[in-house]
């Protein structure tokens, strides 16, 4: 207990364990679980308990029973090893604790391997509503009880694979000012696809539409707004639409698509990777998401391999 009381604590911005790994270079991190403390874990109850109603009025029947299957405990953060341990046999899926944010090759890479890049770290009391950065809540409680459903992991690894192909889709470009441009563009559609779907997804749902975007999974206040309220657009998933959408990070979304099934989001990956085949993808709309030169980076690199 009294460890627990004078841990120096793994809050957002305030976490010296992570910030000197970052510091050193060194994304794939260890969960150091002794580091939390008492604040720490009263954040992760505080937004735990108040999800859970929403959950149970909003979130997909697949993330509901992800949620018993993991039996995440309602009053402490998560140990990732617990987690992995539960998640492993069901998809092969595992979270992979990281220092901070993930170039996006590296990313779609790590799906493409059944892992899941997860943020250790919990935001702080003051800021339980929004975080633009993802936290260990995000991570943990949004995204990976979805990675429990066969067909949703399914889905995630076909997206780390479309990463691969855009590699080789560039790789030989020898322009190289041109080649740059094609990545970021194709960088821009994927990155938008994920948003509007891993983040921000609806789906059709015996109960009426529900969310399984872990953005909205992980928003007390979002995911309430995103099914009920008449300021939302919500329209059926179009993939020219998507990959040509901006996609804004500061506030509630005002625009959301629906698949049907997570069959209907694997096959929209499909798609989107012929597309990328064939050229599609080089000339997506300008705008948000900013790419950043890591970003491209991570994929010339993966080039080079
Ligand atoms: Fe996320």
């Amino acid at each position: 207990m009294l460890e627990a009381l004078t841990a120096p604590g793994l809050t957002t911005g305030q976490a010296p364990f992570v910030e000197e790994a970052r510091h050193r270079g060194e994304l794939y991190i260890t969960q150091p679980y002794e580091l939390y403390s008492e604040e720490n874990h009263e954040a992760w109850r505080r937004l735990y308990g108040r999800m859970q109603p929403r959950w149970e009025q909003y979130a997909n029947d697949h993330f509901l029973a992800g949620i018993e299957k993991l039996h995440l405990p309602p009053d402490r953060v998560p140990r990732l090893s617990d987690v992995n341990r539960r998640l492993q046999p069901l998809t092969g899926f595992q979270t992979k604790p990281v220092s901070g944010y993930v170039p996006a090759f590296l990313f779609f890479d790590c799906l493409h391997r059944r892992e899941f890049p997860t943020t250790v770290t919990i935001r702080p009391p003051d800021r339980m509503d929004y975080l633009p950065e993802p936290d260990i809540f995000h991570d943990v409680a949004g995204h990976v009880p979805m990675h429990t459903e066969k067909a949703f992991a399914d889905v995630l690894v076909r997206f780390g694979d479309c990463a691969h192909t855009a590699v080789e889709m560039t790789r030989d470009v020898p322009d190289t000012h041109e080649r740059d441009r094609r990545i970021i563009s194709i960088i821009r559609a994927l990155s938008r696809f994920f948003w509007f779907t891993v983040e921000f997804g609806l789906m059709k749902g015996p109960r009426g539409i529900c969310a399984y975007g872990s953005g909205l999974l992980s928003s007390y206040g979002e995911l309430q707004h995103a099914i009920k309220s008449p300021e939302v657009q919500r329209y059926p998933l179009q993939l020219e639409w998507v990959i040509n959408q901006g996609a804004e990070i500061d506030h509630y979304q005002p625009l959301l698509f629906i698949v049907d099934s997570f069959e209907h989001l694997f096959d929209q990956v499909g798609r989107l990777e012929q597309w990328m085949r064939q050229g599609k993808l080089n000339h997506v709309a300008p705008g948000l998401p900013e790419i950043s030169e890591g970003d491209l980076q991570s994929f010339l690199s993966a080039a080079e391999q």
